[in-house]
């Protein structure tokens, strides 16, 4: 979702804020803006629609240089209101306070009403104005700025993370989070806020992350947080393990092809200390997980887009390896039912930020209905809202994912629930060591083996000009690999923009088939498992409706080729962890190929936003 950045410093912010925002943009680009309080403590604001390089553009082209030592910066993803420059951020009441929010302000039309009673006037059409006119009005009240805003947001539902600055305290930002994410970055004669570390990387390691409904005054030289019932805390200061490098693109084009390419290494990183040569180190889970693992009945599982195609894929392993029920939902959906917790269940959320607010929610309520439940989180996000509210954490060391199509965070997501279906079937007695050590063989072979799928992108950017004048594709799989089609249309769908579909191959008979001519390519996953009888039948269905084919296959699976049907073998010997794995890998260059011949933006598809912090 939105992007923030800000700081109060000795030197010039500006350019500080522009490389934060260049570094935020990922998480949503239909506007942004920067505000700067210049040496007359008057508001100094640029704001700009589209890319961040159309504001560095438009600072550029003034007479008069945005200059100051504080200084807040946004990157906008459209929820209430059109990209116009008009709701671009930060937004400004009276001239007295200027602000940055990430989130949703559910009651604003109340509030809005009310304000306009009382003489404010309205720039834009969004849910954030409200806030900036909230504050405001709570100053003419209150002795301080922190004081005025901990006063002004009692009256909001929804959520927020918020950098607010006021003219009348030149000395100071307010930052406040509630359901969406905001750090401190700790510097040198300088501290700054922003809704990611990635974004402050070239000026600290050294962050606070804030706790649900913390407010915090930050001057250049001193820092003070209190809780949301207003009590002085002290919250640690944690030195970030990302490496500044590892937010840039390198030698690549492409932050999703730098990714994909990145596999080898995230998945080796992601299994580090997670084995020993022959068995799964379960208190990777966290010191408590042996004990929970070994209680528990059931498991759920909610994730939202790419995260729940790998909770799909853990369904068939967690029943298979582990022989425990399991049952995975989207968060969207899975918040407003009311599902039923039976005791002894592992509610699982899978999410790369941790932050996907469907997600959260999902778990609260899960934690709401059941309290008796016990959590697990797979993230790759550390300090994120669910570690924070789960019992056990696991992390995968994907290292940081800016593509907004997610690539490593699945491979390495699947990774992590390997190792979970093996570490409950072995507590469980399910599966013996021998099972437990092939499984453990079988997650060391997987950065060859994935190097060894990525030597397939000759093959598979020539196959990509099929898709050049194609509207639709159909993806086709059976077990496990439906999860993996599902994740294949999943990727074509958001950035190269054909209707994509994935359908378990043996349901093709009850309808799909219809749609099947020569303008509908069909891509079909065939690892050489139990299964691939039935899919070679159901590809005969197929062909013999005049699609065009392409077949990633198991060099053992031996797919015999018909005209018009490419067969593409990816590697060979793959078991029933690291096919879904490796499959995935061709599925991912095939679309990342077809969007470059769409010529689409790769890295920030339209309409989408990388963390999505809100409803
Ligand atoms: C697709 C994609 C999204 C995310 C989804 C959940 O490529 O990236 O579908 O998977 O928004 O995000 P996380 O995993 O951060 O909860």
């Amino acid at each position: 979702m939105c992007g923030i950045v800000g700081g109060v410093t000795n030197k010039d912010i500006t350019s500080l804020l522009l490389e934060g925002l260049n570094r935020l943009e990922y998480r949503g680009y239909d506007s942004s803006g920067l505000i700067v309080l210049s040496k007359n403590n008057t508001f100094n604001r640029a704001r700009s629609v589209g890319k961040v390089q159309n504001l560095e553009d438009n600072l550029k082209a003034r007479d008069h240089k945005i200059e100051g030592n504080i200084g807040i910066a946004h990157t906008r993803w459209a929820t209430h209101g059109e990209p116009s420059i008009s709701n671009a951020h930060p937004h400004i009441s009276k001239n007295s306070v200027s602000l940055v929010h990430n989130g949703i302000i559910e009651n604003y039309i109340d509030l809005k009403n009310n304000q306009l009673k009382k003489g404010y006037s309205f720039s834009s059409d969004t849910d954030t104005e409200v806030i900036a006119h909230a504050i405001d009005f709570a100053m003419k009240s209150c002795s301080t700025l922190i004081a005025s805003v901990q006063l002004a947001i009692k009256s909001f539902t929804g959520s927020y993370g918020l950098g607010i600055i006021s003219s009348k305290y030149p000395d100071q930002i307010v930052a406040t989070r509630k359901g969406s994410p905001l750090v401190i970055g700790v510097g040198k004669n300088a501290n700054y806020i922003a809704s990611d570390q990635m974004a402050l990387l070239s000026v600290t390691k050294e962050f606070i992350f804030l706790e649900e409904g913390d407010i915090a005054e930050i001057k250049i030289d001193k820092i003070t947080i209190y809780d949301s019932e207003g009590n002085l805390v002290n919250r640690k200061i944690i030195t970030s393990q990302l490496k500044e490098g590892q937010v840039d693109l390198g030698n690549y084009d492409h932050f999703m092809q730098k990714e994909i390419f990145e596999q080898p290494q995230a998945v080796r990183d992601t299994l580090e200390s997670r084995i020993t040569n022959d068995s799964v180190v379960i208190s990777a889970f966290g010191y408590k997980a042996e004990k929970i693992f070994s209680e528990i009945k059931q498991v759920q599982i909610i994730a939202c887009g790419t995260s729940y195609n790998a909770g799909i894929v853990a369904k068939y392993w967690l029943e298979d390896i582990a022989k425990i029920t399991c049952n995975v939902e989207v968060a969207s959906e899975y918040r407003y039912r009311r599902p039923i917790l039976l005791n002894g269940t592992l509610f699982i959320t899978l999410s790369q930020s941790g932050e996907t607010a469907d997600t959260v929610e999902a778990l609260k309520t899960a934690k709401k209905i059941n309290s008796d439940i016990s959590t697990l989180c797979i993230t790759n996000s550390a300090e994120s809202s669910l570690t924070r509210l789960s019992d056990l954490t696991f992390l995968t060391h994907a290292g940081p994912e800016i593509g907004v199509a997610s690539t490593k965070a699945f491979t390495t997501q699947l990774v992590a629930l390997a190792l979970l279906a093996c570490s409950i079937g072995k507590l469980k007695k399910s599966i013996n060591k021998k099972q437990e050590k092939g499984i453990v063989d079988g997650l060391k072979r997987l950065p060859g083996l994935i190097n060894e799928a990525l030597l397939q992108e000759t093959q598979i950017k020539k196959l990509s000009t099929r898709f050049k004048n194609k509207n639709s594709a159909l993806f086709l799989g059976r077990g496990t690999m439906h999860a993996i089609a599902m994740e294949g249309a999943l990727k074509l769908k958001e950035i190269s923009y054909i209707h994509a579909e994935a359908y378990p191959a043996g349901e093709l008979k009850h309808g799909p088939i219809a749609l099947i001519d020569e303008n509908m390519p069909v891509i079909a996953i065939a690892p050489n498992d139990e299964l691939l009888g039935k899919l070679k039948s159901n590809l005969h269905e197929v062909k013999s409706r005049g699609s065009q084919m392409i077949v990633f296959e198991d060099e053992n699976s031996k797919v015999e080729s018909m005209d018009a049907m490419e067969v593409i073998p990816i590697t060979s010997n793959l078991g029933r962890i690291t096919a879904p794995i490796i499959f995935t890998i061709p599925l991912q260059l095939l679309s990342y190929h077809v969007a470059l011949i769409k010529k689409t933006d790769v890295d920030k598809p339209r309409n989408l936003a990388k963390s999505v912090t809100v409803e």
